[in-house]
């Protein structure tokens, strides 16, 4: 049986957005990290990944539940416990060497210890030599690489990591995946045990010995599997493959399920953030040979070269807008999908917006409102405010910019960003003829 590192139980957290209004976060988070163990977490933006890290980090608290680090209640930051942000976080004017020490000033080591200590981590890390180097001396890879050694300085038994590696390029953030994985099962990291926030299923399956799928709004944990594969993995490998097929099934489920249950929470949808050319795109794809209308995500997404999230936001739009089945990691146009890849533009067009009109209960519900204006115009606010309230402000913007996008292809309705004007398309709109 192998020991708890971080355990949380019932853990739940709401933030209040500018207008007072409360949100449900996270929900009855039930978590256990083990030692020897590396877990990966999987979930859409906005599902409350980096809220769950920083509340296990200490940073914030949990207004429900409790965390507990080595059996004991977490109420701040931790000698324990360190964190991998995204974005690299060094400060410019510092050397590579003073940005590691900084970990450790943090924790009030006298400056005696902290230099050979940041100098191991440094090494450990594959940056010796470049000790005197400033952060914009370096490449992407190498910054994060400081990054990394930032938090390892300290020594941490549990390192959390924020989508690490998905602000550097592909080949770029493989190498760093690979030499951390190399250096954890050599048993050279302080670490016991790792948990890893992933925008790639792919990565989520070569890391980790157990994946868990965060659910949004509220977010809970929506599932988990547990990896048994050899390792090390090869990405391109069939066991790794037939998981990845696995795990897409399992973030895909429910997609196609429709929560129209009236009110502000239905209006307030989350819309997956794909853009026409793309939602376009992969229905074209799906069309032609060799899938022929019906395909395997993981297959699709190596056709089509594309990252995950946007695969998922692109399948996840075309089911929503009925011109497809998500189901189990599987994608098949519908006939309607089929008509729609065959249709020139203007019908296809029409297509877009009748069925933005009669899946998307927040674009019927503007296109309504600016319906009843005598001048067919409105000020974007109230909607604004609806989204915000469920979704918080930065989900809402992005959610209603989504939609304007396409709205506006649709014929449905038009969006001047400057004046924040909603407004009825002029001129014989394509989906003005739909009732
Ligand atoms: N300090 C805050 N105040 C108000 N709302 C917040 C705050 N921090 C996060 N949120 C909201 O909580 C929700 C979850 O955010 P979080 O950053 O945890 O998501 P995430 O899963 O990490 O998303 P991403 O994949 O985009 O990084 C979002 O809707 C976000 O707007
Ligand atoms: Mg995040």
């Amino acid at each position: 049986m192998s020991t708890p590192v971080l355990e949380l139980h019932g853990v739940g957290k709401r933030f209040r957005s500018a207008d007072g209004h409360e949100r449900v976060v996270l929900d009855g988070i039930d978590f256990t990290l083990h030692e020897g163990e590396i877990v990966s977490l999987l979930g859409k933006s906005g599902s409350g990944k980096s809220t769950l890290l920083r509340i296990m980090a200490g940073l914030i608290a949990a207004d429900a539940g409790e965390v507990r680090y080595r059996g004991q209640p977490l109420y701040g930051p931790v000698r324990g416990v360190g964190m991998v942000f995204q974005s690299f976080a060094l400060f410019p004017w510092l050397t590579v060497q003073q940005n590691v020490e900084l970990g450790l000033e943090a924790r009030g080591l006298p400056p005696a210890q902290r230099a050979p200590k940041a100098a191991a981590a440094i090494e450990l890390i594959g940056l010796a030599g470049f000790e005197g180097a400033l952060p914009r001396e370096l490449s992407g890879g190498m910054r994060q690489r400081v990054g990394i050694a930032r938090a390892l300085v300290t020594e941490p038994e549990v390192l959390l990591m924020d989508e690490a590696f998905s602000a550097l390029d592909v080949l770029t953030g493989e190498r760093l995946r690979d030499d951390i994985l190399e250096l954890w099962h050599g048993g050279a990291l302080p670490t016991k045990a790792m948990l890893v926030v992933s925008h790639s299923i792919e990565e989520a399956v070569v890391m980790a010995d157990r994946v868990l799928v965060l659910a949004s709004d509220p977010g809970r944990i929506r599932s988990q599997l547990a990896v048994w594969l050899p390792r090390p993995r090869a990405a391109d490998s069939e066991e790794v493959r037939l998981l990845v097929d696995e795990v897409y099934a399992l973030v895909t489920a429910g997609a196609t399920r429709h929560g129209h249950d009236g009110g502000a929470a239905a209006l307030a949808q989350r819309l997956p953030q794909a853009d026409v050319a793309r939602i376009d795109g992969l229905a074209e794809r799906l069309a032609a040979p060799p899938f022929g209308g019906h395909a395997d995500l993981p297959a699709l997404a190596r056709e089509a070269g594309l990252p995950d999230t946007e695969l998922l936001a692109a399948a996840h739009a075309l089911a929503l807008l009925g011109l497809a089945h998500l189901d189990s990691g599987d994608l098949h146009l519908t006939p309607l999908g089929h008509r729609y890849v065959e249709a020139e533009r203007p019908l296809r067009q029409e297509l877009f917006g009748q069925q933005l009109l009669t899946q998307v209960p927040l674009a019927a519900h503007i296109r309504h409102s600016l319906e009843q204006e005598s001048d067919g115009h409105l000020a974007d606010e109230a909607f604004r405010r609806l989204l915000a309230q469920q979704l918080g402000e930065a989900d809402a913007a992005r959610v209603l910019q989504t939609l304007v996008a396409w709205a506006r292809h649709g014929g449905v309705f038009e969006y001047d960003l400057h004046t924040g004007t909603l407004a009825l398309p002029s001129g014989g709109s394509a989906a003005g003829a739909v009732e």
